[in-house]
This record gives structure tokens, sequence and C-alpha cells, in this order.
């Protein structure tokens, strides 16, 4: 099983400010003037050029497709990775793509431009989503949740572990925006990391993923199983970003046999090509 993993996208689009509202006119401003020089097309043509390339049984997108959940992002998130939309692919929701109200419910933009790819849920009320690819299990979670004020932390309820739980019984890869586990250079903020992380963790105890794919904080790794996750961690953000002194960016592509083997892209002199991936030990980290 090949497993290429991609995660925030935050496709640039530039937007008319009268057709925005709330924290999603700071939030706009601030991607115009700090991010988006950060996320240049050649680069996104790039990606979806190496990606087309490469062989894989299944294309996850771990969230942050868009920056404020503007239908006119969703749409031309749609349309630059169309290439790549197929019945490989499994989309789950990141804090972006939830930014305000109208992103959640009771008709929401990101399930309206992405339903194809987000697998079947498995509750009414929950966010609990599952799709079968090449015989391997993927469950997807939303742990973020639209709220007014500024914040990007994110909240998975023991309500939705339980009910994952109980309903898997086969080996399965989750996937969810927010990080379990953090190397100690790159500790989240509280209002920027998943505020019941520990909980999670706890609970995934009693049956454990093979694997824990996410996106979110802006830099590469593979945490490998430790005592407390026994699973590997894998970050792909951002797939889209240049990278710099404090963000090392690209995808996995994961290899899962009898013994797994990452391989990792990232971005230069105008291709993608193959390097090294940056390893941890759970102990060079936090939960
Ligand atoms: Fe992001
Ligand atoms: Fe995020």
């Amino acid at each position: 099983m090949k497993i290429l993993h991609i995660s925030d996208l935050h496709f640039p689009k530039k937007l008319p400010l009268f057709s925005l509202r709330g924290k999603a006119i700071v939030g706009y401003l601030s991607y115009r003037l700090r991010r988006k020089s950060k996320h240049p097309l050649v680069l996104i043509s790039a990606m979806v050029e190496a990606i087309s390339k490469l062989e894989y049984d299944a294309l996850i997108i771990s969230g942050d497709l868009t920056n404020v959940s503007h239908p006119g992002e969703f749409q031309n998130a749609k349309e630059i990775l169309s290439p790549l939309l197929t019945e490989k692919t499994f989309i789950i929701p990141g804090n972006h793509d939830r930014y305000h109200k109208r992103a959640v419910g009771p008709n929401p933009l990101f399930e309206k431009t992405f339903s194809e790819w987000l697998g079947t849920s498995l509750d009414s009320k929950l966010y609990i989503r599952s799709k079968k690819i090449g015989g391997k299990l993927f469950i997807g979670w939303d742990s973020n949740y639209a709220i007014p004020r500024i914040t990007a932390s994110g909240y998975v309820s023991p309500e939705i572990i339980d009910k994952t739980l109980n309903h898997v019984t086969e080996p399965y890869v989750l996937v969810c925006h927010h990080p379990l586990w953090n190397p100690k250079t790159e500790i989240e903020s509280k209002t920027h990391q998943m505020t019941n992380r520990a909980e999670v963790v706890e609970k995934l105890k009693t049956n454990p993923p093979e694997l824990y794919l996410h996106g979110h904080t802006h830099t590469n790794w593979v945490k490998l199983p430790g005592p407390n996750t026994s699973f590997p961690i894998v970050n792909s953000a951002s797939s889209t970003r240049l990278s710099d002194r404090n963000h090392e960016c690209g995808f996995h592509l994961i290899e899962m046999e009898k013994s797994t083997h990452y391989r990792r892209f990232i971005y230069s002199e105008d291709k993608f090509i193959e390097t090294n991936p940056i390893f941890y030990e759970e102990s060079e980290g936090v939960i």
C-alpha cells in the first residue's frame, strides 16, 4: 500500500473584500500580507505534476485547502486539484476550511465541494468518515470548529473517539488535521493545538491506528512509534509552501508493506525532488 499524503494547500485566490465578513476580513488581509507569497503558483503546478507522475494507491489530503473558507476558494481548490481527484482520494477539513459558521452548517461549503472524496459518514451527528482504498481502511475526523475569535485550536470529542474505536474491527489509518505530538523545536501554542490531545492519545491506546496523518503545523516530520503512541505520526504540511529556516515543507509517500518506508519530496529549483524524511523518536517531542 503506497499512501501519498499532502496537507495545508492554502491555495491562493484573490477575493473581493466586500464578499468577506467578520474574522474572514482580518484573516484574508493577514494571508495577503504575510502568507500569499509563500505559496507561489509555480510550486503548486509543480506539486500537481510531481504527484501525477508518482505511483500510489491512496492520496490523502489532511485539510486547509483554503484560507478563509470563501466559496471562490473552494471552487479554486477543486479546479487545481481536479487532475488528482479520483476514487483513490480521501479528504478531510482543516481549521481554515471551517473559518466561520457558514463553513460549518447547515449546508457546509467543504462538504458541498468535496462530497465525492470525503468517504462514508458513520454517524449522522458526528464527523467520522471512512473510506476503503485499495483494501485499506482510512478514517477521517474533523478536529476544527468555527468560532468568531481568530484561533486555530482543535478538539475531538470523546464520543467521536469511542464511536470510531467501536466501529473499527480491522487495521486502519487515521487522518485528522491537528497534530497529536510535536517535536520540542515545534511546540504549538494553546491557541493552535488540539486542546485534548492527551485524552485522544490515551483513548487510542485501546485500538490504535497503524498510522496517523495530519498537517496544521507547516513543517514536515515523521514521529516513529513510541511508548505512548505505538503508531507513526506523519506531518506533510505544507505541501504548497516554500521552505525556509523555520518551515521544512513538502509531502510524503509512505510505503506500508511488512515494514514501513517513508519517502519525502520537496520543492527545489522549479520542481519536486526526493530527499530524506525528518525522523523523530517520541522522546524528542511532546504530546
Ligand atoms: Fe495550515
Ligand atoms: Fe491548520
